[in-house]
């Protein structure tokens, strides 16, 4: 059984405060250490923390290894909204990382080729923390509902639900958003060593307390932490927790 360990905090900013203080000790104990990242506005409040205590020479990401979670298909890798163009503008262009350590699955091109590339290159590693956010209909990376969970990195349609959620990135208008991607499966998310999802706002309460009532459901993929072998630390705020 995983050892599930709920954090209530007040709001968003302690919660992202909760969340960096576990990357931080990670990084201070194993400066070469593997963290698997998500993008989204969940963790912009952790990054925005990392970035700080980098430019204090309090941790350094000289020798970290990144692997994210997911990529948009039908969109360029340099689209503003490409998880490429994120992870640059949220962390990477603000700390001392090698870039050559920087991982994005590819949303370009052929799908398959790509989903098997990053199968690989994750098999070869061993993610230290997997950080994660929810998506308000349970899903995890972009793994949606009904979603085997022993699948590995595959192409996604996503739900009207997630293209919804994700029209305020894309002008409100989802004819503009991307309607595939390429995401991590539950697999490879389940082989990390920890993980850390945060939660926050009320649109989430419902999937937490699916996660911490502890069932197992395709229908709920978030629902697969609680198969998890490792530490899975779940931060909420206050509303994320409303329903617990
Ligand atoms: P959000 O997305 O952080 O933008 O709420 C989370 C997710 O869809 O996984």
């Amino acid at each position: 059984m995983p050892k599930i360990i709920l954090i209530k905090t007040t709001d968003y900013e302690e919660m992202s405060q909760k969340g960096a203080e576990i990357f931080i000790e990670q990084i201070k104990k194993k400066p070469n250490s593997i963290l698997g990242l998500a993008t989204g506005s969940t963790p912009l409040g952790l990054y925005k923390i990392l970035i700080e205590k980098n430019k204090l020479k309090e941790i350094s990401f000289k020798d970290v290894i990144t692997y994210n979670l997911d990529e948009y298909c039908d969109i360029p890798k340099f689209h503003e909204q490409s998880y490429y163009t994120y992870m640059n503008q949220n962390l990477f262009d603000h700390i001392d990382i090698n870039r050559n350590n920087t991982h994005i699955p590819n949303g370009e091109g052929d799908s398959k080729l790509n989903s098997d590339n990053y199968e690989n290159e994750l098999n070869k590693v061993k993610i230290d923390i997997q950080l994660l956010g929810i998506g308000s209909n349970g899903h995890i990376g972009f793994n949606e509902p009904g979603t085997d969970f022993d699948i590995g990195v595959h192409e996604v349609n996503l739900t009207e639900n997630t293209i919804k959620d994700n029209a305020r990135f894309f002008e409100n208008d989802i004819n503009k958003v991307p309607k595939k991607a390429i995401t991590m499966g539950i697999k490879n998310i389940l082989d990390s060593e920890m993980i850390v999802l945060m939660a926050s706002g009320k649109n989430k309460a419902n999937a937490i307390k699916n996660i911490i009532s502890g069932i197992v459901d395709k229908n709920v993929p978030a629902s697969a932490l609680n198969l998890h072998k490792g530490k899975v630390y779940i931060i909420v705020d206050k509303e994320a927790a409303s329903m617990l």
